[in-house]
């Protein structure tokens, strides 16, 4: 029996009303394989840990989640609490300090009717983005200077490392040769003339050592424009860490929205524990009234279950989905249907269990 330890960290506004699916749907796995166990452990960590504490999280809170397998988290966010504090001080901080540079983001279309192009299907829609996640324009780096003075100037430095953006790049070919797919690198080296050139080179460099790779290399405007218009162009791509941020969001609207949309902020080297979330935020919006769509949380246990090497179960979870998204009225009001997000959950559950005959 395999045992799998997960850090649960729900978090604010609807990411605990989401986390609670996944959970569910983790232990419904257990149920039925005899071979798999998780165990859960909870970090009340967010903004209303931090009205009570003064802080996001404990204060070894990072030595606390080191020795898990994985951490399961909701969303960080919430009015009250300035945005860049709890942000910076929990979910940047922990994909910084468990060095989770790679953040593995699928723009895969699961069921035609979801998306708003025209004349689009899922062979259309059918791509991953990786999207680096330690450094670029998210480095922290910068300065306030003259402030409430005329002039007053800030500055935020985009920081591009050798090292981290070598192995972004060196990444991406690794995937697109395995799987035989090309590579694309977004960029904007005509405008950011000093990182964005940087990053062409490394592509290029990097390139050499995968001459099976077939290439192509877009200006973040253009690439914007085609998500929308040719969405066929793209089979992996690359890019910095606040393009990939901004290109993902493009990439949930064109297949279904933010409650669809999935992301795992990855160690390949497995020094630290890898990060599994739902792209979307705490949604305030929403929040509080159990209508949240819950499978971008349940599609994140999919990616879980693969980073653990139980790809059977990855699969199964999602053509759960994939089925699951055939029957509207089962669904969340986002996506046109009328059930609560645990009513989702429990449906999901049902499925599982008739897809697996127990
Ligand atoms: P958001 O993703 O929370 O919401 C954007 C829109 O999408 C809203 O209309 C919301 O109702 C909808 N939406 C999001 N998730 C949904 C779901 N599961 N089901 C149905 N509809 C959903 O983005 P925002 O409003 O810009 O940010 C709110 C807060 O969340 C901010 O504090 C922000 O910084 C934070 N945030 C956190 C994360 C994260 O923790 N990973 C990601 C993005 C934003
Ligand atoms: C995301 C989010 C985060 C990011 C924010 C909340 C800091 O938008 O994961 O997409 O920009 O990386
Ligand atoms: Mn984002």
């Amino acid at each position: 029996m395999k045992t799998f330890n997960i850090a649960l960290i729900p978090g604010d506004g609807i990411g605990p009303e989401v986390v609670a699916e996944g959970v569910k749907i983790l232990k419904a796995i257990e149920e039925i394989d005899a071979n798999i166990s998780f165990s859960f452990t909870e970090f009340p960590w967010g903004c209303e840990y931090y009205l009570e504490h003064g802080k996001m999280m404990a204060d070894d809170g990072i030595d606390k989640l080191k020795n898990f397998d994985a951490i399961y988290l909701g969303a960080v966010g919430y009015p009250g609490v300035p945005d860049h504090i709890s942000l910076w001080d929990l979910l940047l901080q922990i994909r910084k300090q468990f060095d989770q540079y790679v953040n593995i983001r699928p723009i895969t279309l699961l069921n035609d009717s979801l998306t708003p192009l025209k004349n689009r299907t899922g062979e259309d829609i059918d791509f991953l983005v990786i999207r680096e996640n330690s450094e670029g324009e998210y480095a922290g780096a910068g300065d306030w200077l003259f402030k409430g003075k005329p002039e007053e100037v800030v500055l935020q430095t985009g920081v591009f490392s050798r090292k981290g953006t070598e192995r972004i790049i060196r990444y991406a070919y690794e995937e697109a040769s395995n799987s035989n797919r090309t590579l694309t690198s977004i960029s904007k080296g005509n405008a950011l003339n000093y990182s964005m050139v940087f990053w062409d080179e490394v592509f290029e460099e990097v390139g050499k050592e995968y001459p099976e790779v077939e290439t192509y290399s877009y200006l973040v405007d253009a690439a914007s424009l085609y998500f929308v218009t040719d969405p066929m162009r793209f089979e992996v791509v690359v890019t910095s860490n606040l393009f990939g941020d901004i290109l993902t969001d493009i990439g949930a609207a064109i297949t279904g929205g933010m409650g669809l949309a999935t992301g795992a902020n990855v160690n390949p080297e497995k020094e630290f524990p890898s990060m599994f979330e739902p792209v979307h935020g705490s949604a305030p919006d929403i929040a509080g009234k159990g209508i949240a769509n819950p499978i971008a949380a349940i599609w994140s246990v999919s990616q879980m279950l693969d980073f653990f090497g139980e790809e059977k179960w990855g699969e199964i979870v999602l053509s759960t989905i994939k089925d699951l998204l055939k029957e509207t009225e089962h669904l969340t009001p986002d996506l046109g249907g009328s059930f609560s997000t645990a009513e989702v959950g429990d449906r999901f559950v049902e499925k599982l269990r008739t897809y697996t005959n127990q």
